[in-house]
Parts: structure tokens; sequence; C-alpha cells
């Protein structure tokens, strides 16, 4: 029996919710090219298009805005709780555990899998904000309802009032990330939610799978990549010693993707528009370095960047520091896991593969030498 690694090219659950298309470099959450969602609608919009089914009218926005902006505070165990690791442990667990508890406090958890959804996707960058601030000596901020999803993160990570342009690059990182099919955290969030557990254990399973370095650990792999090359004239050298070694290169490269992922073009503008000319200028040169050097090395396979090498300098740029990287990835997906869920639940069959067993049978344990216990 043949049983392909990784599950490669297997389909294994039917999707209204988001289509890639590989070869031609495109990535449509129901209907609409996520490309151009990116900028051109709210985030809390898109959030509306993935759970509800379809783009909201005005009124409908301005109550998903209101509803999520009713929900952004955090219960004081889940305070204190941020407040007693915040010196000594890593976000992306913290995030996940924090979810963890508000799973076991939201007693209506299984009333509605949307409001369930909204709440979590609600509060958990206020829970990554208010870590952040705690580790560095600060009380957390009240989330404020006025802002838009986007503006109230870099609010309560700052305390000041977010630049125009940088509110806007955030909300299209949001909505560039908020679903990509069946990725590894996707996935898993939906094996979770087959077996009908509640929308935040789905999360937090999905969170587990997000935090490896060959899904959502990259971008600060991608930061701490650019921080060493240093310069553009060491980028050559630098790349070949890395692939010289068996390593990866961080933010080149995907399972779907035989082409430039469709989500790196729009954060390279967006990154143009925002980081120093500098800094863009080594970005650009260890893309195009990297992607001749692993052409010469796969010339039968594409490995271009994905979107976790524009991500760290869009990320920075807007105030986000690198070791809160990997958590606002997951508070943008947060609305692609939870949308899986809601769908997976309102058609499901327990996810239940079966493997190909190649150990040995038949062991005849009365033949085993009795050993002294
Ligand atoms: C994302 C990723 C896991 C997808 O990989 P995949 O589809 O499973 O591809 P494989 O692991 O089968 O790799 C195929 C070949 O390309 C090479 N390759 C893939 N990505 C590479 C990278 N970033 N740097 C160097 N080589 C790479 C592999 O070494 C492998 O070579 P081999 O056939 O000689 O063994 C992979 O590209 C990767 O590790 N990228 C770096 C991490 C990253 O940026 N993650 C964020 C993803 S959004």
């Amino acid at each position: 029996m043949w049983v392909p690694k990784g599950l490669e090219g297997v389909i294994v659950a039917s999707t209204e919710l988001t289509k890639i298309d590989g070869q031609a470099g495109r990535l449509i959450y129901r209907g609409y090219d996520a490309t151009e969602l990116a900028g051109n609608v709210p985030y809390e919009a898109v959030a509306h298009l993935l759970w509800l089914g379809g783009l909201p009218a005005e009124a409908e926005l301005l109550q998903l805005r209101e509803k999520l902006g009713r929900s952004r505070a955090l219960p004081v165990v889940v305070e204190d709780f941020l407040h007693s690791v915040a010196k000594v442990a890593e976000p992306l667990s913290v995030l996940q555990t924090s979810v963890s508890i508000l799973g076991g406090l939201d007693s209506t958890k299984s009333a509605s899998t949307v409001n369930a959804s909204i709440a979590l996707t609600a509060r958990m960058p206020t829970i990554v904000a208010s870590f952040n601030r705690f580790r560095h000596n600060a009380s957390p901020l009240q989330p404020r309802a006025d802002l838009s999803h986007a503006a109230n993160y870099l609010y309560m990570l700052t305390g000041k009032e977010p630049r125009p342009e940088h509110v806007r690059a955030l909300d299209s990182y949001f909505t560039l990330l908020a679903d990509h099919g069946l990725g590894a955290s996707t996935f898993v969030a939906r094996v979770a939610a087959s077996t009908l557990t509640d929308v935040y254990s789905a999360v937090v399973a999905a969170i587990s799978a997000l935090k490896g370095p060959l899904h959502g650990g990259a971008p600060i792999y991608v930061w701490e990549m650019l921080q060493s090359i240093g310069r553009p004239e060491s980028a050559r050298e630098w790349l070949r010693e890395c692939l010289a070694k068996g390593d990866r290169i961080m933010g080149f490269g995907h399972r779907v993707y035989r082409t430039e992922d469709p989500r790196s073009k729009v954060l390279k503008r967006l990154a143009k528009e925002l980081v120093k000319p500098d800094l863009f200028h080594l970005a650009s040169t260890v893309e195009s370095e990297a992607r001749e050097l692993l052409r010469e090395d796969h010339p039968n396979r594409v490995i271009d960047t994905n979107v976790e090498f524009y991500s760290s300098l869009v990320l920075d740029a807007v105030g986000i520091p690198p070791e809160l990287f990997t958590c606002t990835f997951a508070c943008a997906r947060s609305v692609g896991w939870t949308a899986h869920i809601v769908e997976q639940r309102k058609d499901n069959r327990l996810f239940r593969p079966e493997s190909e067993y190649k150990g040995p049978a038949d062991l005849d344990l009365h033949g085993l030498q009795k050993t002294e216990a």
C-alpha cells in the first residue's frame, strides 16, 4: 500500500471557505481573491465573509464590530495568569493556555459556535498585548471598542494612538493570514472539532501545530536570518553556508504553491512602503539570492518566497516585537480556524483515518526468557 507522506495531495474535507491555486499562485476566500480583499475591505468584513458566508452590508459590519469590541476584555483569572507567567514563559504557549482557560470559563461555549468564534477572536489580541505589557512591567490597557480590530491591537501593545498607515498594513496582514485551507494547524482544528469538542479546545490544538518552525514559527527565524546576514553583500555567502549545512532558508518554500506565494507579493509591497530603504534592500537581496541558489539546488521544484518572508518586515515596521510574530499570526488565523470549525460542525463526520502497520506480528510471548523483576 502506498501512503503519501504528510497526506500530500490527499483531499480530506470539502470546503466552501478557501481555495488555493498552487500553480497560478492564487488564494480565494469564498470566491474573492484574498489579495484584493486585503486593504480594500476591513479584516472584520473578511471575518464576516468566512464565518457567515458573505461580505457584510454596512449595518452587519457595524454589528460585528460592536460585538468584537464588547468581547475584548479578559476575565480577571486570565489576567492573573498572564501576570504570573510574564517573566518566564514563551508567548505562544501562554496564548494557548489562556485560550484553554477562556474555554474552561465560558459556560455557553457550545451554545453558538459563531458566537464563541467571535469571543475568541476578540480576546486573543488582548491576551497577547496584556502579556507583553506585563513582561515590560506595565499594566495591561483596557481594550477600546471604538477602534478596529487591528488598531485596537496596536493600541493595546503600545498605549499610543496607532498611525493610520500601520493600522492599514496590519489590517491587510490579518486579512492575508486569515485562512489558508488545510495548513497543519487548521487540519488539526478540524480533526479536533470532528469529535464535537468546543471551539476553544479545537483552537488550543491548532495553536500547538502552529508553533513549529515549519508552519507559523518561521517569521522570527526570517527576522533573525536578516539580522545575522546584516549586509546585502554577505547574503550569498551566508545562504550558501546555510544550505551547505543542510538547513532550510526560512520564509521560502511551500507545500502547495509552485510559484511565489500571492500573499508575499502584497506583503513585499507593504514592506517597501513601511520599512527603512536599507532594510528593504537587504531583504530583497536575500530574496533574489536565495531564489537563485534554491533554483540551482532544485531545478525541478520552484521554491519561492512564502508568506513568512515579508511578514517579518511588516510586523516589525508596525511595532510588533519579533517574539510576538507567531502570536500575531495566531490572532489573524483565529478567524480561519474557527470558520473551519463552524463548517466542520455543520456536516460532521469524525476523522478516523487508518495507518499502515509495519511492525512484526505473531511474536511469541511464551518463547521469551523470563527476566528477574
Ligand atoms: C514550508 C515547507 C515545510 C514545505 O515543504 P514541503 O512541501 O514539505 O517540501 P519538502 O520538505 O518535501 O522539500 C522538498 C525539497 O525542497 C527543499 N526545500 C524546501 N524548502 C526549502 C527551504 N526553505 N530551504 C531549503 N531547501 C528547501 C527540501 O530540502 C527538499 O529537498 P530534497 O528533495 O533534496 O530533500 C518547506 O518549504 C520549509 O521547510 N520551508 C522553510 C520554513 C518556512 O518558511 N515555513 C513557513 C511556511 S508558510
